[in-house]
């Protein structure tokens, strides 16, 4: 019964989205971005790539930057090796079936259940003045996106894995309700860099929202700004580049240069056997750099070329609502909406 979900095609399918509220960094890249380029070029999957700017204004948005990042976000995806010739890169607002699914779900999703979100309580407690019901409800939208795709495999870091089980719990308990109609999906982390941390404070994860703006690396920092920042990375005082306790810092350089570079983390700790952090961080240094200098190039041709852009994510919405509504139309007539 599950192998007719995905109707015409026999290719197992992703969904991914990423939040255009700020910058992109490296925690976002080498957590979710190179992953989804990596899955599209081994070619087994048919994919739909999101910016899910409806999920942005759970936090409050100066609105012409969410337009601009936005935009930046679809250049980067398309920069970071994302061909949308394969696979179509939408705005989550251009399909409405995402919030008509939402709702749907939402009332089929418990308050404790809500309750119990880290990224809920983390982001309640960043904006205490705007805990609106969106940031709430949110995990029930995000459970809406993957669900319409009828997804297979999400491609996340390690913080989305508790709205992706939340999403498996939904999936479900609507199967069972209204009888099959969803996939249950899989959360995809990679097995190195699915955590990226501050490089000022290793235990908190790396994020645009931190106020020190030396604890992330942005995909466009100018290369010198980025080259700075690891320089200047928290480490310990034991100079010796190799996995251990207390060694949060080294460690999160050594996921770093391993995403950046493919090598292992028995391939790294020899490499720099008997050298100091000196020559570790100018080696984390000039790998990210060879990774950010032809991203940057591609997302500055890009951005001279809106037409280009405005073709992508139009045809893209065209593509991805085709899939979206079907599952939509399927979930309205088992819940009992007459047919318009
Ligand atoms: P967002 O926009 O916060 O982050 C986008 C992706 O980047 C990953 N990520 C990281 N990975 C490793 N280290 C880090 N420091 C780091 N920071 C962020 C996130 O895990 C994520 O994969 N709710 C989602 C967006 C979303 C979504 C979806 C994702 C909306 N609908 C449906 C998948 C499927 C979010 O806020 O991600």
């Amino acid at each position: 019964m599950t192998e007719n979900i995905n109707n015409n095609t026999e290719k197992k399918r992703i969904l991914s989205g990423i939040q255009p509220s700020g910058a992109l960094t490296l925690g976002n890249y080498v957590g979710a971005l190179r992953n989804f380029v990596e899955l599209q070029e081994e070619g087994l999957y048919e994919s739909f790539y999101m910016i899910a700017d409806l999920h942005s204004i759970t936090v409050r948005q100066e609105p012409k930057n969410l337009r601009k990042n936005t935009m930046d976000l679809l250049a980067l995806f398309i920069a970071c090796g994302l061909d949308p010739k394969k696979d179509p890169i939408f705005f989550q607002s251009h399909i409405p079936a995402h919030l008509q699914l939402s709702w749907v779900l939402t009332c089929n999703t418990y308050m404790g259940e809500l309750s119990r979100m880290t990224q809920f309580k983390d982001k309640s407690r960043k904006h205490e003045n705007n805990i609106n019901a969106g940031l709430f409800t949110y995990p029930s939208l995000m459970a809406a996106d993957i669900l319409l795709y009828q997804a297979d495999l999400v491609p996340v870091g390690e913080d989305q894995r508790q709205h992706l089980e939340l999403t498996r719990d939904l999936a479900n308990r609507f199967n069972n309700l209204y009888s099959e109609t969803f996939k249950i999906p899989e959360a995809y982390t990679p097995k190195v860099g699915a955590r990226i941390m501050s490089l000022q404070d290793p235990t908190q994860k790396m994020s645009k929202s931190d106020p020190n703006e030396n604890s992330y690396i942005l995909l466009l920092d100018p290369i010198d700004k980025a080259v700075k920042k690891i320089k200047r990375a928290v480490t310990d005082s034991e100079a010796c580049v190799k996995r251990g306790e207390g060694k949060d810092g080294v460690m999160n350089l050594m996921s770093i240069y391993s995403a950046a570079t493919n090598k292992s983390f028995d391939e790294i700790e020899l490499e720099f056997e008997g050298k100091g952090y000196g020559d570790f961080k100018a080696a984390v240094a000039e790998a990210v750099a060879y990774t950010l200098k032809p991203i940057q190039e591609r997302y500055n041709d890009l951005m001279k070329n809106k037409d280009y852009l405005e073709e992508v994510y139009k045809e893209s919405a065209a593509r991805a609502s085709y899939v979206a509504n079907k599952t939509l139309s399927k979930v309205y007539r088992k819940v009992g909406f007459v047919q318009p």
